[in-house]
């Protein structure tokens, strides 16, 4: 059912430590304040507020980049603050009206859902996601009356001692709003408490005392409401988003030697029967295809891999791995490389910009920048295309079933044509025709008995 997310993001994060706004600071590859953003979006909001605090440019960039609108809230004066200046600036009054923080990175879809149904269908003026934490101390806690239904929240800071004992409900800080409500009365809110804050809890108050009903929703998975204050809760909540993400894979068929070792951004799709070894990193848009085994040691973002594929100690960004491509170990694949079906990429073996063709193969030690490669090439140890001049960028071009000898240094821009042999260790710095062999190298000589004559000379 559509409604309007509020994600009040303004918090300064002082206990990050650190020189980035707190809600920058990424959980499996995403930003903090992306997260809140998605679920809201996957639970069916159509439009997305983010309050952000002033000057945060790094927060503004990731939220419009989203689609989110941005107000910025100067002064930060409490959370009831941050959702008058949210409504006032955009002048939203009606339909529901959900309320994130965008340092709690943890809420599933599903339960924005929930709460958001539960306005709509039972016509209420407001419901609370409730939540009974192990240790409440921080936490507002939820008032009931004498027929359970939710009077009030109390802030810890204003509860009293017998409060904070026997109240062990607490507010999530997530609620769903009737917006017309919310918008006539958030402005009155008064900060006559204890921390002088303008507090959103007393929303529950002011409807009640208009006749309206509230209603709340308790929580299945404390895990949700997590909130990332800290460095040590951004590992606590990374943590539990990679048992969730890795659950999901398993569950679809993807095995893992070790899941506390295999670590997987939320936007990543992974084949069946594709095996992921410990200290697998897959992040960004990724995609593995089915039965393909990544890892040890690997580290993928945003990249595209086929069927079948082994990939071992192979560090890749922005590039495309088709069917039955074997790479490692120890390949670095950088942005713009593309390795068609049935490709090998060996030890140690760098390739940027270049496409590698159906079946060629660079096995060792090689560097390939900038390069067209056709099918059927093999790539001899050690070889090299001389891409760069200092100042600017060649192409190399080689044809298909090329034969390059090991250690052949290829000055670009030069191009190499369908069946030619290239010497070992030559230098090749002008176009090869097609089935030439192109050698550049001094002539070798012999000198008979050489050896036995330095030794003794050696020997004196
Ligand atoms: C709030 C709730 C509390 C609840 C708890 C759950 C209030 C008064 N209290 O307390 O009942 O148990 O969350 O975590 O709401 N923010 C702004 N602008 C502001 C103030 C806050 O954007 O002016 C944002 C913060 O960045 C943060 C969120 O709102 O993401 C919550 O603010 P915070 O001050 O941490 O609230 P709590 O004291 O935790
Ligand atoms: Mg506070």
């Amino acid at each position: 059912m559509a409604f309007t997310a509020l994600v009040l993001a303004a918090g300064e994060g002082t206990r990050m430590k650190s020189a980035h706004s707190k809600t920058v600071h990424p959980i499996l590859g995403k930003p903090l304040v992306a997260w809140p953003i998605e679920a809201a979006r996957a639970a069916g909001a159509e439009r997305v507020v983010c309050v952000s605090g002033a000057g945060a440019a790094e927060v503004n960039a990731i939220c419009e980049r989203l689609g989110a609108e941005v107000v910025e809230q100067a002064e930060r004066l409490g959370t009831g603050h941050a959702v008058r200046v949210a409504l006032e600036a955009t002048g939203i009054d009606s339909g529901c009206v959900v309320v994130l923080y965008g340092d709690t990175p943890l809420v599933r879809p599903e339960t924005i859902a929930r709460l958001s149904e539960k306005v709509t269908v039972e016509g209420l003026a407001g419901a609370v996601l409730t939540m009974e934490p192990p240790d409440p101390t921080g936490y507002g806690r939820i008032v009931l009356d004498a027929e359970d239904r939710i009077l009030a929240i109390i802030e810890h800071a204003d509860a009293t001692l017998e409060q904070r004992e026997l109240l062990r409900e607490c507010n999530s800080g997530v609620y769903a709003f009737d917006g017309a409500a919310l918008a006539r009365l958030v402005g009155k809110i008064e900060r006559s408490n204890a921390q002088g804050e303008y507090y959103l809890t007393d929303m529950i108050e002011l409807l009640r005392a208009e006749g309206l009903s509230v209603g709340r929703v308790l929580v299945d998975d404390p895990t949700e409401m997590l909130g990332v204050n800290s460095r040590a809760q951004l590992a606590e909540a990374t943590k539990v988003m990679q048992r969730r993400v890795n659950e999901r894979l398993m569950a679809d068929g993807v095995t893992m030697l070790d899941p506390d070792l295999v670590w997987v951004g939320p936007d990543v799709r992974v084949g069946r029967d594709t095996e992921l070894w410990p200290l697998t990193f897959l992040m960004g848009q990724t995609s593995v295809g089915a039965g393909c085994v990544i890892g040890p040691n690997s580290r993928l973002t945003d990249v595209t891999v086929g069927e079948g594929c082994r990939l071992e100690e192979t560090v890749a960004s922005e590039s495309v791995i088709e069917d039955g491509v074997t790479c490692g170990p120890r390949a670095y694949l950088r942005p713009g490389t593309h390795l068609m079906r049935g490709a090998h990429v060996g030890t140690s073996v760098e390739i940027k910009n270049s496409v590698i063709g159906e079946g060629s193969k660079v096995p060792h030690l090689s560097y390939i920048g900038d390069t067209s490669m056709g099918s059927g090439v093999n790539v001899g140890a050690a070889s090299v295309t001389c891409n760069y001049d200092g100042s600017a960028k060649h192409r190399t071009t080689i044809g298909n079933d090329v034969f390059i000898g090991s250690d052949t240094m290829m000055v670009a821009p030069v191009t190499i044509g369908d069946g030619a042999i290239t010497g070992a260790a030559s230098c090749i710095t002008k176009d090869v025709p097609a089935g030439a062999l192109a050698i550049e190298r001094s002539r070798q000589v012999i000198v008979e008995g050489y050896a036995e004559r330095h030794a003794k000379k050696t020997a004196r």
